[in-house]
């Protein structure tokens, strides 16, 4: 027999069955509390709530594992690459030799903005943030693209979502150059998706941008390690926007604006301020530690923590090997690493941190090498965007193959007012 779990409301006894995921993870299932017992429940910040069962993504945080359709973020690190991984989430398992080379050539084939799109940029001013015109400029090309409404979308949605793969990318770049002042260079078919990035961020039309092997592996490593994360405040965002039915590219652009913030995609930005500024005030790191265990103080090491990580965050121990890869194939140097390594060790040395199970997560090492490679500070966050897109799409496509699937409307407790009345205007106080 099935499990369930017991609730005593009023003197009324409520049986409620409980679902187990593949890993044994185990929740209440409250889908029928209100109609059968006139209760919500109440989770602010939804620490204790599963808004969905999904099979792209699984995360025990106390252990600090992360898998993807079944497989260690290790092994995938290894041996995947982005692309790879991207059509992992999307479909469901690993594309066989023709498989990856048809959604190559679909990426290659969609990575073109429409002419007019380019108009667009121009109306920005010079210095906004590319997560806003990030999120705009996905939204805007839904209006190119009048299939990705109504049923037609469905059988075009592989198309769509290799568009928007690839588009991202272009526009991000294209947004960089853009801020910059600088010409738009197109993307050169020839080249793999991260190669073709970091050409359009950085050549120039008289002179090509040198590609190096350790930097494009680097890049494509960072956009892996953020390609999904199972219900985080992004990817919950566009599953929310998704479950009105809303087309793919308004879901996509609704998730950037949620990742936009520092204590989600922001924080790897965040992050390299926190070190440039502890670098200028010539803290060997000391001081502001005792500031971020300072709740008045307003600070917070940023990079450290995890809503569902109680352990190191896989993805933290796989970027900062990689870190130390790249700057000594570089045969660079950075102070700001040096103060993140003192950070870091005197965290994972104080009970604070300790007590609080306070690790460092992906955003702390990511910024340094993005730094590296020679992304600017305010193009972090629009990286990690490219690489969380695979992931929205997983999700925008779970929600649309459900035929169960509802419009995401969650409850509240009001506690305003009670019963009000207007008052006119000459009568108020
Ligand atoms: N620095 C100092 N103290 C911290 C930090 C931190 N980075 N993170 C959490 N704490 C403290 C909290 O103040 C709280 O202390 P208390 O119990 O004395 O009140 C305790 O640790 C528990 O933290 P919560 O606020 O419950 O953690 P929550 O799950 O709500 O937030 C979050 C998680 C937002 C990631 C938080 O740890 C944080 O703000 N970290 C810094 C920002 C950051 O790095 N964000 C990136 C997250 S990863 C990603 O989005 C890819």
């Amino acid at each position: 027999m099935s499990e369930t779990a017991k609730l005593e409301l009023e003197g009324k006894s409520f049986e409620l069955p409980v679902v187990v995921g593949t890993e044994q993870e185990k929740g209440v299932d409250i889908s029928k509390l209100r109609s059968t017992t006139g209760y919500i429940t109440l989770d602010d910040g939804y620490g204790n709530t599963g808004s969905c069962s999904s099979a792209i993504t699984f995360i025990d945080g106390d252990k600090g594992i992360l898998r993807y359709r079944g497989i260690p973020i290790e092994e995938l690190a290894e041996k995947a690459s982005f692309v790879e991984t991207a059509y992992l989430l999307i479909y469901g398992h690993l594309p066989n030799r023709d498989q990856m080379r048809e959604f190559s050539e679909l990426l290659t084939r969609n990575q073109n903005l429409h002419e007019n799109m380019k108009h667009h940029f121009e109306g920005f001013p010079p210095d906004s943030h590319p997560m806003a015109m990030l999120s705009a400029m996905i939204n805007a090309s839904s209006c190119f693209y009048p299939g990705l409404m109504g049923p037609a979308s469905r059988e075009r949605f592989q198309v769509h979502a290799a568009r928007l793969i690839s588009q991202v990318r272009t526009i991000a770049a294209f947004t960089h150059r853009k801020a910059r002042g600088l010409p738009i260079i197109y993307p050169k078919p020839a080249y793999k998706f991260t190669a073709n990035f970091l050409h359009m961020m950085f050549s120039e039309p008289y002179s090509e941008y040198e590609l190096q092997p350790e930097v494009v592996r680097a890049l494509d490593l960072i956009f892996l390690l953020h390609a999904d994360h199972e219900q985080n405040c992004s990817t919950s965002t566009v599953r929310m926007v998704a479950s009105s039915q809303a087309n793919l590219f308004a879901s996509a652009s609704a998730g950037v604006c949620a990742l936009w913030g520092p204590l989600h995609g922001g924080a790897n930005q965040a992050v390299i301020e926190m070190l440039e500024a502890i670098h200028r005030s010539g803290d060997k790191g000391d001081r502001f530690i005792e500031a971020a265990k300072d709740k008045n103080s307003g600070t917070k090491l940023m990079g450290f923590g995890h809503r569902v990580y109680k352990n190191y965050d896989p993805r933290a121990k796989i970027i900062k090997q990689a870190c130390d890869a790249l700057f000594k194939a570089l045969h660079i140097r950075d102070p700001l690493l040096d103060i993140a390594r003192k950070l870091e060790e005197a965290a994972l040395n104080d009970s604070y941190f300790v007590e609080r199970k306070l690790y460092p997560n992906v955003d702390f090492y990511s910024g340094i090498m993005m730094r590296a490679i020679g992304i600017p500070t305010e193009m972090f966050t629009v990286i990690f965007a490219i690489g969380r897109m695979p992931g929205w799409i997983a999700n925008f496509k779970e929600i649309m193959d459900d035929p169960k699937s509802r419009i995401y409307r969650p409850r509240q407790i009001y506690v305003g007012p009670a019963l009000n009345h207007y008052v006119p205007m000459d009568e108020r106080g």
